[in-house]
């Protein structure tokens, strides 16, 4: 499917008011998405495991509007309260959609969101923010007696999400979700995720990831900011080659269940992400002191206990631990004792990976 396929071509039916919701989970790269082109394109391929407790829950409520000539007018709520700080990205995602999606600018809206976590943790709500949206979009599209597959739904609300964050192409579905094209994997796109069909061990199955909350503070640099530094950027060329290798190999640790060089490509890709934003123009850091203190105890622990713990980072200063379900017990019992002192107020969340998003 390209971009063409996603713009409808017959008439739509119209609906009367209503309302959809959706709960869309978060996600965490294993092979990071570090720079893009064009329309929101990634310059490489990435794998992400699908989460399950940290996701967002959006209740899109939708009018026929009378006057479809203007921009698009919608109402945002986070947590009940108005959210003005969301509308100019919001504003943006409907007028990127509007194309894959005439009806969009026919009906009025009111968007209601909510965070399983909260807002001030640094965790990113783009990815389950913009697939919930997404996706209750596309439930109006369904609900218009356009024909489609579910194959279709999921890639076309994967397709938007990306529109509005790139991340957010991957919170469609689970337990793992490609989103770019590589030689090996049959269907990745660079145009939406999908969800990963290869070999999976069972050592693989319902990891665990507990998000360490180091900085709960506003990112000094965004993300959008960092992937346009990716562009002229010395160890670009390198890198987008080396995260086509990472994802080679990370299939075959999937399939054989390769726990030591799961932890080694995972580190590695965590590392390198915040490498090229060290070596960027203008650099950047987006680690803190105590990520590289929880990182070190990480490393200690796994020399001293055979434990296959390890760690991923996105674009801030919060640690990601994942680790096997069977360590389960061992692992939180060392977070709590030894790593939850670096986290800000002790602040840590439990999660593991899941499925994919749901309609409430
Ligand atoms: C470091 O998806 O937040 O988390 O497309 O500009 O919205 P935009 O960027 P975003 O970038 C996420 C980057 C990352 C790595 C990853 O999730 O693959």
């Amino acid at each position: 499917m390209t971009e063409s396929d996603f713009i409808p071509s017959g008439d739509y039916q119209v609906l009367p008011a209503g309302s959809v919701s959706y709960q869309s989970p978060s996600n965490i790269a294993l092979v990071k998405y570090w720079g893009k082109y064009g329309e929101q394109l990634p310059q490489n391929p990435s794998i992400s495991f699908t989460l399950s407790n940290c996701h967002t829950t959006t209740t899109l409520s939708y009018k026929k509007n009378s006057n479809s000539s203007g921009e698009i007018p919608f109402e945002i709520y986070l947590d009940g309260e108005a959210a003005p700080d969301f509308k100019p990205k919001i504003a943006k995602f409907f007028e990127r959609i509007a194309i894959y999606m005439p009806f969009v600018k026919e009906y009025e809206y009111k968007i209601e969101t909510s965070n399983s976590f909260p807002h001030s943790s640094g965790i990113a709500s783009s990815a389950s923010g913009m697939s919930a949206l997404a996706l209750c979009l596309m439930e109006m599209e369904r609900g218009m007696e356009v024909a489609m597959t579910d194959t279709f739904f999921n890639e076309k609300a994967s397709f938007l999400a990306r529109l509005g964050s790139g991340s957010a192409c991957r919170s469609i579905e689970g337990p793992l979700v490609v989103w770019g094209k590589h030689a090996e994997i049959e269907g990745s796109t660079n145009f939406y995720g999908t969800s990963y069909e290869g070999e999976i061990h069972e050592k693989f199955h319902n990891y665990q990831d507990t998000i360490l909350l180091v900085d709960k503070g506003e990112k000094q640099v965004s993300s959008t900011v960092g992937h346009d530094l990716m562009h002229g950027h010395a160890f670009a060329k390198a890198r987008f080659t080396q995260a086509h290798e990472n994802l080679s190999s990370l299939m075959q640790v999937f399939k054989q269940g390769d726990v030591d060089q799961f932890i080694k490509i995972v580190e590695s890709e965590a590392l390198t992400l915040h490498a090229m934003m060290m070596t960027s123009h203008p650099y950047f850091i987006l680690m803190k002191p105590k990520t590289l203190e929880i990182i070190n105890e990480i490393w200690a622990y796994r020399n001293e206990t055979s434990s296959k713990i390890c760690f991923t980072l996105d674009a801030g200063a919060n640690v990601h631990v994942l680790y096997p379900e069977n360590e389960k017990e061992s692992v939180q019992k060392f977070i709590a004792s030894e790593l939850s002192k670096f986290c800000q107020n002790s602040h840590y969340i439990d999660d593991c990976v899941g499925n994919g998003a749901k309609k409430l």
